[in-house]
């Protein structure tokens, strides 16, 4: 499917097939994908915490204000960053870059974190979002539909999935084959109010 394509034809559906399973070699190509997503400094802070365990799903669709996806989906897909990601052999996101271009990013990416804990936040943010676009629409290139969601108790999440004290929860994307259509668009705001030329 064509990129563009893929864009406008992926919706937030609510209502799943429960019965459709997504093969392994589906879910490696959603998360090989997945994992070209960029990130600062290629930090790659994102983890995906797939729940294949039904009590843990059904787990989560009590914390999660009911919403029938959570369990119905073929897959749910918990997407959280490491904040520490950053500072954790450091040396790996640049294997394939020379000796000296390595030394100096790794570097860098010390310096520019350090001590900063709404960096480390707002990056896990900003990888964590980009990554779910990027599921989402390998998600739709391959036939499935996707929901992004974050109508959930967080803390109650983190307990379910075991999340450690140095990983953020982004949100969950559930993915599988819908049993309804998605709602009708709830309306797009003019372009001449969010694309800002130059200045505010
Ligand atoms: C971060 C985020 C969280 C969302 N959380 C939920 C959710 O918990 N439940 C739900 O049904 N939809 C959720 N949505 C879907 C939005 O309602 C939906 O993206 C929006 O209405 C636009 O519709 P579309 O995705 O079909 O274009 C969420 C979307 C985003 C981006």
């Amino acid at each position: 499917m064509d990129t563009l394509d893929a864009i406008r034809s992926r919706r937030s559906v609510r209502s799943y097939d429960p019965s459709v399973q997504i093969s392994e070699e589906d879910q490696q190509i959603l998360f090989e994908h997945a994992l070209l997503s960029p990130t600062s400094f290629n930090i790659q802070n994102w983890r995906f915490i797939v729940v294949k365990d039904p009590e843990q799903r059904a787990q989560i669709r009590e914390i999660g204000w009911g919403q029938p996806q959570l369990t119905e989906a073929s897959l749910l897909v918990v997407l959280a960053a490491d904040l520490k990601a950053w500072s954790k052999d450091t040396e790996r996101y640049w294997v394939n870059a020379t000796k000296e271009t390595a030394e100096m990013l790794v570097s860098s990416i010390k310096k520019f974190y350090q001590d900063n804990p709404e960096l480390e936040r707002d990056e896990a943010m900003r990888s964590v979002g980009i990554a779910a676009q990027t599921l989402m629409l390998a998600a739709t290139s391959l036939g499935y539909d996707t929901c992004p969601m974050v109508g959930y108790d967080p803390d109650e999440l983190a307990k379910i999935i075991n999340l450690p004290d140095d990983h953020v929860l982004g949100m969950i994307v559930v993915i599988g084959k819908k049993a309804q259509d998605a709602f009708p668009r709830g309306g797009q705001l003019p372009l001449d109010e969010v694309v800002i030329t130059d200045s505010f």
